[in-house]
């Protein structure tokens, strides 16, 4: 399986987690991982035809981000709209994707349980989530559950430190269930199973 990750994020540099997942993803065999501030530069500027190509060749692609106002910083938005064209990602003759899998993967500052009605966010993650998810639907690929971590601007570094394999082993899953739409927080999972 080939997969592609596109990581959006304003400066690396100074990420504390999607910095780390990206130098783990850049070094997996199959895993082609695309910094998408180095690759369009400040003005965000894409060459369609070279993204494009990325996109022929991956089986799987990884939207990977931190959640700014509910959405992606703006890096991913500027890559889509200059890449899913047209032709290439929809309308007519735009059948590239069809078939192919898409995968978020996000850290959000705010804990898990503040995304739920009367929570301090109001909306659970699928319902926040559903642009992309209908971007993946309108352009015939297959919509697999995102992996999110939450509460990522905790010091817990043990905590931090462990999403590197969660998020590695859950990217490269060739068993992944499309229909398990749920958010897939596997840290928050892990703890509530093993208590101490
Ligand atoms: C401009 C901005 C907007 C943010 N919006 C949200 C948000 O809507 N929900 C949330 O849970 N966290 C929000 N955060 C917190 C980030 O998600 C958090 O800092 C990030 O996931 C940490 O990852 P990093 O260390 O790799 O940057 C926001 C942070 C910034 C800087």
């Amino acid at each position: 399986m080939n997969i592609l990750v596109l990581t959006a994020h304003p400066d690396l540099a100074s990420s504390s987690i999607n910095r780390k997942w990206f130098d783990a993803l850049s070094n997996m065999a199959g895993v082609t991982a695309r910094d998408l501030m180095a690759v369009g530069g400040p003005e965000m500027n894409f060459d369609s035809a070279v993204e494009q190509a990325h996109l022929q060749k991956a089986d799987r692609v990884v939207l990977q981000f931190p959640f700014y106002w509910y959405s992606s910083p703006p890096v991913l938005k500027a890559w889509l709209d200059q890449v899913l064209l047209v032709g290439f990602a929809y309308g007519p003759g735009g059948n590239q994707l069809i078939g192919k899998e898409l995968m978020l993967a996000i850290s959000t500052g705010g804990p898990a349980e503040s995304y739920q009605v009367g929570a301090f966010n109001n909306f659970s993650m699928p319902e926040l989530l559903t642009p992309f998810q209908q971007t993946a639907l309108l352009t015939g690929m297959t919509y697999l559950p995102p992996f999110v971590l939450h509460s990522a601007m905790s010091r817990d570094q043990t905590r931090l430190n462990a999403s590197v394999p969660a998020l590695i082993s859950y990217v490269t899953d060739p068993q992944l269930d499309p229909s398990a739409n749920r958010i897939s927080d596997l840290l928050v999972r892990r703890t509530h199973q093993s208590p101490g």
